[in-house]
């Protein structure tokens, strides 16, 4: 009941025929430097496979306009869908895995796995990060900064998909002084 959690889509698979996505709640940052990630993937799962032999995936980050995507990839499997056709979303050649970007994600980042530790029923994917896309739409003109609210990111919490709400802070706005006037 850790929340909330992003639900991502991974995208997997060596060439179009086998491109393949799965969405995901279990994962997040793992290291800062060197940057690495985790996915935490049932074997059961059509892109346990792929991204098994493959030793390759993308993560996708979603967004409000995607969260009909999103939750399909997450209840129809690979094995019987082509998941790019039926969802109408666009594969691109990624820059340093084989694995696709999808290009309606406003951020794609690209990993290579390092290790699979089979925990129980999940087993989890570490991966370095090789690459980070970021859409331009949503990049700031002057500071180059991702605008977070501007993506309208999903979340999920408990089998519930949410878009993300009010600004409260910036990062240590509880110890900082106020400004006078
Ligand atoms: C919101 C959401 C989050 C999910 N998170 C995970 C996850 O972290 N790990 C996992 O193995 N499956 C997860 N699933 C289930 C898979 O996405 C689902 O079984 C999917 O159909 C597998 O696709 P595939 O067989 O094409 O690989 C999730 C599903 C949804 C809808």
């Amino acid at each position: 009941m850790i929340y909330p959690l992003p639900a991502v889509m991974v995208s997997c698979g060596e060439n179009e025929k086998e491109y393949n996505i799965i969405t995901i709640a279990w994962t997040g940052t793992i290291s800062s430097n060197p940057p690495m990630c985790y996915i935490s993937v049932r074997p059961q799962r059509h892109s346990y496979e792929i991204i098994k032999r493959t030793g390759e995936f993308v993560i996708n980050l979603t967004t409000f306009d995607l969260a009909r995507a999103t939750d399909w990839c997450g209840v129809r499997s690979g094995k019987k869908y082509n998941k790019f056709k039926e969802m109408h979303l666009t594969p691109v050649k990624a820059e340093y895995v084989s694995a696709p970007l999808i290009k309606e994600s406003p951020i794609n980042i690209e990993c290579k796995v390092t290790e699979i530790k089979p925990l129980g029923v999940h087993h989890m994917f570490m991966a370095n990060v090789l690459a980070i896309h970021g859409d331009e739409e949503y990049m700031d003109k002057e500071t180059g900064a991702f605008q977070f609210e501007k993506a309208k990111p999903l979340c999920y919490s408990h089998g519930k998909y949410y878009e993300v709400g009010k600004f409260i802070g910036k990062f240590g706005f509880s110890v900082m002084k106020k400004k006078k006037i």
